[in-house]
């Protein structure tokens, strides 16, 4: 069974096979279909948007696939950045900028108050399969941006029972513990059962 993984995220395509990697799957990134352009992310939810990565994906390539749509819910904030976390400060906006964004709305928020989530959100889309995949982890976050590993807002999310970031982490740790990882597991189980005959064989 071939899977491709709708993303041009290439730090989400390394997480997503590192993850996936035990899998007896052939797993594809977008990088074989450069004719898929960029997807607009214009759901309210983060189910929203990953289906409609993933069907997308499904109806340009016939191949089964796989998106994960990810926000960071702040508490003070009333959940957002949420569904809006890429283009928190603006529509290109790059990681650097959302964290300032960030870092400036909680400015004056103690510790204690600095609660947030991140959320992500699996679409599986095939013939006749629509399923949906969740994991989220909780954390806190932090005052001053703090390493340099992965991406998005991992140098101000450190996760509970944890003392270093995202970002100070090695790629294995954050990948044994994240909110993708998580999901990933869950959607591991949907993929297993599919591949054991549910999905066609031209799929
Ligand atoms: P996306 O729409 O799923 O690509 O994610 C929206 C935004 O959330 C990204 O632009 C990143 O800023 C952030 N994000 C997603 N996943 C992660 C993660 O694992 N760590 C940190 N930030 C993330």
């Amino acid at each position: 069974m071939k899977v491709v993984i709708a993303t041009h995220n290439r730090h989400k395509v390394e997480e997503i096979l590192d993850i996936l990697s035990g899998l007896e799957i052939e797993l594809l990134s977008l990088d074989s279909f450069p004719e898929i352009g960029e997807i607009v992310e214009d759901g309210d939810t983060l189910e929203d948007n990953a289906r409609k990565k993933a069907r997308t994906v499904y109806d340009a390539t016939g191949i089964l696939s796989l998106a994960d749509d990810t926000g960071l819910e702040v508490e003070a904030l009333g959940g957002r950045p949420g569904v809006y976390s890429a283009r928190y400060s603006g529509e290109y906006a790059t990681y650097e900028e959302n964290n300032l964004k960030l870092l400036g709305e909680l400015k004056g928020v103690p510790p204690e108050r600095r609660n947030a989530k991140f959320r992500c959100v699996i679409s599986i889309i095939g013939n006749g399969i629509d399923e949906i995949a969740a994991g989220e982890v909780p954390g806190r976050i932090i005052e001053h941006l703090r390493g340099k590993n992965g991406f998005g807002y991992d140098p101000l999310f450190v996760a509970d029972g944890y003392d270093l970031t995202y970002a100070e982490m090695d790629s294995e740790t954050k990948n044994s513990l994240s909110h993708r990882a998580r999901a990933l597991e869950k959607a591991k189980t949907i993929l297993t059962r599919l591949s054991r005959g549910k999905q066609s064989p031209e799929n």
